[in-house]
């Protein structure tokens, strides 16, 4: 059946979340604050890169199902469902968890629903949020007990955003228990094609679905942080972490994913949630709990000291007036996000330390200039490593890892390369007679 439905919010949660609903077959009006972000999502053009999803958006735009404006009324008036897909981001200078968008999301919408509606909140909160946000909800609202708040996480990733939303691995919907209402049926209904599928619906109470979405991001932070732990310890013992990896992913208890070694995690997700998540275990007591976060996050950031080291020591101890060639500015491939971004992070230290740094990414470069204009850009990997003396891979894209080390061994100063992503056929680039270093692998192959 068709839902009528609004969804609040239109980055990459909700600009995907209002598409992919709408390939579902519902009706959908994506809301935003923003009006560019909504002319540019009205004309079909997404305001960043995602695989998939323009195709979507063009086609259900057309279609007549799904429509965008930045009318909180019109949004009341059209639907009496909403999804609520701001973002969360980290408070300055703080752990915890920024939450004035969702809660500007809450006290706009509240006054102008009248009749009996349905919220479900997809971005990711501190738990106790949900409970907090429904009563203040109900408490604005002229519709009052008529309203219910449900929490539904996204677990999306960038790169596969459509895929994530219309074929997850499981769905979970959080219901407040002390209100008899009528959520599960109305996500039923939504996601009916998904449950269809057979993919899992998990119904559970409000605070449980929170944290399942910060479970889920603390365990995955913590799978990368111990593979760049063990990274550590290759380094030191001459080993190889990449082997390592191979060899515990076949355990299934372990599993190969997430067990890739390198600068470590970014992204607008990852380090704000364990940072969010320690900040309100603090808040309700469970600090303890949670101390083993503040280590994963050390460890993801002394990858990039580490790294930036490792270019100083290529280039004979001092950066100063180096040349560094940096291929990779997004925080993983097949996006164009720099938010934390550790490639981006590392290109600034190195440049801090008086070197002339070069920056290529296949689609990051306008983000990467947003944020650090100082650093140099070119519009292809040769360009950046022209003249560099030491050429480093901070993210994985699959134009690097087909790199042909001859097509760049003429325009480099020295033919030395930093593999922070290990991504690289280092037998190959050594055979060639560059100088290849990994991280976590043995210094030479032999
Ligand atoms: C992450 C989660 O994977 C999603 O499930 C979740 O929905 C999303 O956050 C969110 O909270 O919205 P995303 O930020 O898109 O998704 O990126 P990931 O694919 O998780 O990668 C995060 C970072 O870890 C990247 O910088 C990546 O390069 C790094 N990574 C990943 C590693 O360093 N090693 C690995 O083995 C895997």
């Amino acid at each position: 059946m068709t839902v009528r439905m609004a969804v609040f919010g239109t980055g990459y949660l909700g600009a995907t979340h209002a598409a992919c609903m709408a390939e579902l077959g519902h009706e959908v009006l994506g809301v935003d604050v923003d009006g560019e972000k909504i002319a540019s999502l009205a004309a079909g053009k997404v305001p960043f890169y995602e695989p998939g999803l323009p195709e979507i958006l063009q086609r259900n735009i057309k279609s007549g199902r799904l429509r965008f404006t930045t009318s909180y009324e019109e949004a009341a008036e059209f639907a009496d469902v909403h999804f609520i897909g701001v973002g969360t981001p980290q408070r300055k200078g703080e752990f915890a968890a920024d939450l004035t968008y969702v809660e500007s999301v809450i006290d706009t919408l509240a006054p102008l629903l009248k009749d009996a509606a349905t919220i479900f909140g997809k971005s990711t909160v501190p738990v106790g949020t949900a409970k907090r946000l429904g009563e203040r909800l109900r408490r604005k609202s002229p519709a009052g007990d008529a309203l219910e708040l449900a929490w539904n996480p996204e677990f999306l990733r960038e790169g596969y955003a459509v895929q994530d939303t219309l074929h997850p691995d499981r769905m979970v919907l959080g219901i407040d228990d002390t209100r008899s209402g009528v959520a599960e049926s109305v996500a039923r209904e939504i996601y009916a094609q998904i449950i269809d599928e057979g993919v899992p619906l998990l119904v559970t109470d409000l605070a449980t679905a929170e944290l399942v979405k910060t479970a889920a991001n603390a365990f995955l932070a913590t799978k990368i942080s111990f593979i760049n732990a063990m990274a550590e310890v290759c380094e030191a013992a001459d080993a190889d972490v990449t082997v390592l990896a191979d060899a515990i992913g076949y355990d299934a208890r372990i599993g190969r994913r997430f067990l890739n070694a390198g600068v470590g995690f970014g992204g607008g997700c990852l380090p704000k949630d364990i940072r969010a998540f320690m900040a309100r275990a603090g808040e309700i007591g469970a600090d303890e709990a949670l101390t083993f976060l503040r280590e994963v996050d050390n460890i993801n950031m002394r990858r990039r000291t580490r790294v930036v080291e490792m270019a100083r020591e290529a280039v004979g101890g001092s950066l100063l007036g180096a040349r560094i060639g940096i291929l990779g500015a997004a925080f993983k491939p097949d996006s164009d996000d720099v938010r934390d971004s550790p490639a981006l992070n590392i290109a600034g230290q190195i440049q801090l330390q008086g070197a002339s740094v070069t920056v290529y990414d296949p689609k990051a470069n306008e983000n990467s200039r947003a944020i650090f204009p100082t650093l140099g850009y070119a519009k292809s990997a040769e360009e950046a490593c022209a003249g560099a003396d030491v050429i480093l891979v901070l993210t994985e894209w699959d134009e690097f890892r087909k790199l042909e080390p001859s097509s760049l061994a003429h325009t480099v100063r020295q033919k030395k390369v930093i593999d922070g992503r290990n991504c690289l056929d280092s037998a190959r680039w050594r055979d060639l007679g560059w100088e290849y270093r990994g991280i976590g692998v043995r210094v030479h192959s032999d």
